[in-house]
């Protein structure tokens, strides 16, 4: 069965091309190497195509400027894959784009204690839309648009032997409107869909993605160095992990010699996962004792320092506080106020650990805002580290610096 096959109601892509007219500050855009070109900004069509016909951007001249996905139904219109001379989107297209995203990996595609990364990040490994992750032998595909869902086989054909992965599996996306609405469910594009979670290494520790039902692609990859970093700090004291999700920060505290660890989400099978991950790694986490609690994390870090209950190291990972512009003041209260509840908790000398993965957020306005958070609740931080994105999230486009973490000793 080809991979097309088993997605209902997608057709083999167009061979006709739309032809695409622009404003002259978005054909100056895409020429610099923006990957996208918003509903707003095109002049003209030369017909209207269908999601994942490739279209055409064309300059003043005629001559040919940059070639896409169309998306008739997502406000992003066109997702720009190459921009200068004339190219074909071909086998060989696909070939050398998902090779050069392996590439950019370096080393840890072949790391064999680590077996789980992105493969390819989107915009950002000029895929705009397109997310795959790796956990072992089996690749998880996320997309962001309808119009990747005819290139799929194509994109296939190039990623399983480069690879070598034997199972891929398309995540269902909400961001997939218009009429090939069927995919919300996971579909398997080669081999089964799994019943059971996948096993892989990260940096040497044990864990496990459900890789159908687990949020996003099953488990944040894009944390790992992080995670390594508060494995190195963990070692005799007690950790507080809140946003924990499936468990990262709490495994690797728990294997750096943490001896307790607080694992903290509002989802329970979360962390079920988190507990599954700590005994995949028993005999190095044996000296830790391991709680987890299910709840807001706002309230039961109020809850905690009201309690009296204090860490060495307390790790601040919540989702993103802003899908949309005018949510970035909201979400920068949001981030002072996890400073100062997380800060209620620290013991003196311990580390506070915090991130933001809101792409909206401003590395700058994100830092300001623990900072300002902390002299306002008469705390002095002394920074040990910022930290970003890790290489297998390379940053190709300014929306694309996303995460932004901070390492701070607290009133040193
Ligand atoms: C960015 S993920 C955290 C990733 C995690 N730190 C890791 O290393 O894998 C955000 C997590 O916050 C959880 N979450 C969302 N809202 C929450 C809330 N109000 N209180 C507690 N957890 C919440 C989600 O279930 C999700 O697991």
């Amino acid at each position: 069965m080809s991979h097309l096959q088993r997605l209902p109601h997608v057709e083999p892509p167009s061979d006709r091309r739309v032809a695409v007219r622009v404003t002259n500050d978005a054909l100056r855009q895409v020429r610099a190497g923006h990957p996208w070109l918003f509903d707003q900004s095109i002049t003209s069509l030369g017909h209207d195509g269908a999601a994942g016909d490739l279209a055409v951007v064309f300059d003043q001249k005629r001559r040919f400027a940059a070639i896409g996905l169309l998306d008739p139904d997502s406000p992003i219109r066109v997702r720009i894959l190459h921009a200068g001379a004339p190219r074909a989107i071909d086998d060989d297209f696909w070939i050398d784009r998902i090779g050069a995203a392996l590439d950019r990996r370096g080393s840890l595609v072949d790391d064999p204690a680590t077996t789980a990364y992105r493969c390819i990040h989107g915009e950002n490994d000029g895929l705009p839309g397109l997310v795959v992750d790796r956990y072992a032998d089996t690749a998880v595909v996320k997309i962001y648009t309808a119009a990747w869902l005819p290139h799929l086989p194509g994109v296939l054909d190039a990623l399983v032997p480069l690879t070598g992965v034997d199972r891929v599996v398309l995540r269902g996306s909400r961001a997939v409107q218009g009429p090939r609405r069927a995919f919300a469910h996971p579909v398997a594009l080669l081999g089964d869909l799994p019943d059971h979670p996948i096993g892989f290494a990260e940096t040497g520790l044990q864990f496990e993605a459900d890789v159908v039902h687990g949020q996003k692609t099953g488990h944040f990859l894009d944390q790992r160095e992080n995670r390594a970093l508060v494995g190195g700090l963990a070692g005799g004291g007690s950790v507080l992990d809140v946003f924990c999700c499936t468990g990262g920060f709490s495994v690797h505290a728990a294997a750096g010699g943490a001896t307790e660890v607080h694992s903290v989400d509002l989802s329970q099978p979360a962390l079920d996962t988190a507990k599954e991950n700590m005994r995949r790694n028993s005999e190095r986490v044996a000296a830790a004792a391991h709680r987890t609690t299910c709840g807001d994390a706002f309230d039961v870090l109020t809850s905690l320092a009201r309690r009296g209950e204090r860490y060495d190291v307390v790790v601040i990972d919540p989702p993103s506080f802003a899908s949309r512009a005018d949510q970035v003041g909201r979400a920068l209260s949001g981030y002072r106020r996890l400073t100062e509840l997380g800060l209620a908790v620290v013991r003196p000398g311990g580390m506070l650990v915090q991130s933001s993965c809101s792409s909206r957020v401003d590395e700058a306005s994100f830092h300001t805002s623990i900072r300002e958070a902390a002299s306002e609740s008469g705390h002095t931080l002394a920074e040990w580290r910022r930290t970003a994105h890790a290489i297998d999230h390379p940053v190709g486009f300014p929306e694309g610096a996303y995460l932004k973490t901070l390492f701070a000793q607290v009133d040193p």
